[in-house]
């Protein structure tokens, strides 16, 4: 085994070890300082993030497994973001949660770090900051709950409150039936269990090779969940002894891996912002065209919800992430390296599918092509995305008037308006939405429809967006406009009434202006004033220097490893 971190703060006999090793002998073994792996528990637990409040009791099975096999366990709680609770979005804080959690393992005597994440931005902003401390890592994601149900119908959390809300618009379901269906919505601990963005990060930090096989996807009240949890605890010894770091883990390859199993699986379009930032920060070259070059061909095997019928429960039950990834194992990079050492490839010639109703197999695709489409154009000359699986295919190719709107309060103020001059074939523009803007690029871009089309029948419309859209959420939305309208992007100078063009199949949004006259004209400055007010602090640092949605909303300062080499003494 090479020399430990952590014996940089432990061994020897002079003052600076004495005081590191006395303040830490609270019931511990005088042996535990004597050449034994310290392991982090990096605990995003926390009663305000309600979907990752059972991961204390996966800490204390992981905890068991390290010292089972050697190691002593540390319990490191890091900043905690609950997607429903935290204003004014979650995604404002990932990049804070990162870089909390990556200093403060830089900072402490720690050999290897075992990652528990589950809602969102929690299992992203885990891999962001392992990868630039590299230090060995191992995530568990803490697993979606089981299915609610209401009058006898399941719920999928997220994407029916969605549902329920707009048939309230639309006057189909009353308001008490909708208030009714409040208590049934979270049945029991996990995150979300729909493919929704914390389902596709925990599925993709397994197919990333982050987990140790076989974890992803157990529902979080599934006993099995705290057997992986155990062991996952011995092997981050055993990843130490060998010094196994996410450099060596996460690879071209296994990125490539997890472009092929979001499309095959339909998962998030927030994971392209984080898969990009994940590879940001350890220099692995990926781009936006990644995500189509490599996913575009892939079809879509998994029948959940937002965009099918199915829930999380079902997927594990038909076989998981495993059965997916074994119809499509030709596509996938053989040498990409799992977390054990062995390939991401080794782990699947076991895997069935049991239920061909959630999971389906490659020659009888939900849909042929699944991948998410990255769109250019006049309107988005770095990039913008669509994830054609959730759209409907009779708006994939679209002319239509935009109606603009200059913030989300805008937006609300008057999109019931029974005046606004709206149509089945307008195309919904929302700006101001972007990382800078917002501030945090919150999911705002699948725009509820306006109520009265909503009663005359309409539940689709082309709608375009800077901002990003809930992994739960559906419908013809374009987002993740670059650049957004805020650092000056050319959705600042749409106008309502000028004709917006979306072809899918040519990958082009544009709005038809002649090109000279739109770029004379100036960027809204009803938006420009929305953005106006004082900051401070975290989120004027934010604004300051944060990226485009096209490179994974980072801070620029941010992308890089810096490793973790341990800093001078101050006794
Ligand atoms: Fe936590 Fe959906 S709110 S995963």
């Amino acid at each position: 085994m090479a020399d430990l971190r952590s014996a940089q703060w432990y061994a020897g006999q002079d003052r600076n070890a004495y005081i590191h090793r006395a303040w830490m002998r609270r019931g511990v073994p005088g042996t535990a300082f004597e050449g034994r792996p310290q392991i982090a528990i990096a605990n995003t637990a926390s009663d305000l993030t309600p979907c990752n409040s059972h991961l204390n009791e996966v800490a204390e099975s992981v905890k068991q497994g390290i010292w089972e096999a050697g190691g002593v366990p540390l319990n490191l709680p890091v900043v905690s973001l609950g997607e429903t609770q935290v204003r004014p979005t979650a995604m404002l804080w990932r990049n804070m949660a990162a870089m909390a959690t990556e200093e403060m393992l830089r900072a402490n005597p720690i050999d290897g770090v075992v990652l528990l994440g589950g809602c969102d931005k929690t299992i992203p902003s885990l891999l962001m900051a392992a990868a630039s401390v590299d230090l060995p890592a191992v995530v568990v994601p803490g697993g979606p709950m089981l299915t609610g149900t209401f009058r006898g119908t399941p719920l999928g959390c997220g994407t029916d409150v969605w549902r329920l809300s707009e048939e309230v618009r639309a006057g189909t379901l009353s308001e008490q039936a909708f208030m009714d269906s409040e208590s049934s919505m979270i049945r029991s601990r996990g995150h979300c269990n729909t493919m929704g963005t914390a389902s596709t990060m925990g599925l993709l930090a397994e197919v990333l090779g982050t987990t140790l096989p076989g974890t992803a996807g157990l529902p979080a009240p599934d006993s099995r969940l705290l057997a992986r949890s155990h062991e996952t605890g011995r092997l981050i010894v055993e990843m130490v002894a060998e010094e196994r770091r996410p450099s060596q883990v996460l690879s071209s390859g296994s990125f490539r891996n997890a472009i092929i199993a979001l499309a095959a699986l339909g998962g998030s379009t927030n994971a392209v912002v984080h898969l990009l930032a994940i590879a940001g920060r350890l220099g692995v070259p990926l781009t936006l065209d990644d995500f189509d070059a490599v996913g575009a061909g892939v079809p879509l095997l998994v029948d959940l919800q937002p965009a099918g019928r199915h829930l999380m429960e079902d997927f594990h039950r038909a076989g998981g992430l495993h059965a997916v990834l074994r119809e499509v194992v030709d596509l996938l990079d053989q040498d990409a390296l799992t977390v054990t050492g062995r390939p991401l490839v080794e782990y699947l010639p076991e895997a069935q599918i049991w239920d061909h109703e959630v999971i389906r197999v490659r020659d009888e695709p939900l849909r042929a092509e699944a991948g998410i489409a990255v769109l250019r154009g006049n309107l988005a000359p770095d990039g913008a995305i669509i994830k054609p699986a959730a759209a409907s295919a009779h708006l994939l190719r679209h002319r239509g008037r935009a109606v603009v709107f200059d913030s989300i309060e805008d937006f609300h103020a008057r999109i019931d308006d029974p005046e606004l001059d709206v149509d089945a074939d307008s195309v919904l523009v929302l700006r101001g939405c972007g990382p800078k803007g917002y501030p945090g690029m919150p999911e705002v871009s699948n725009m509820p429809l306006p109520a009265k089309l909503l009663k005359e029948g309409v539940r689709d419309m082309v709608r375009v967006c800077d901002g990003r859209m809930s992994g739960t959420a559906y419908g013809t939305v374009v987002l993740h406009v670059a650049p957004e309208g805020a650092a000056g992007g050319p959705l600042a100078r749409v106008r309502t009434g000028d004709w917006i063009t979306l072809d899918v199949e040519a990958r082009r949004i544009d709005v038809d202006v002649p090109q000279e006259e739109f770029d004379l004209r100036a960027p809204s400055q009803a938006m420009i004033d929305g953005l106006a007010r004082p900051r401070r602090g975290w989120e004027d640092l934010y604004v300051r220097t944060v990226m485009g949605a096209d490179t994974g909303a980072d801070l620029d300062f941010l992308t890089g490893s810096s490793g973790h080499q341990v800093s001078r003494e101050s006794h």
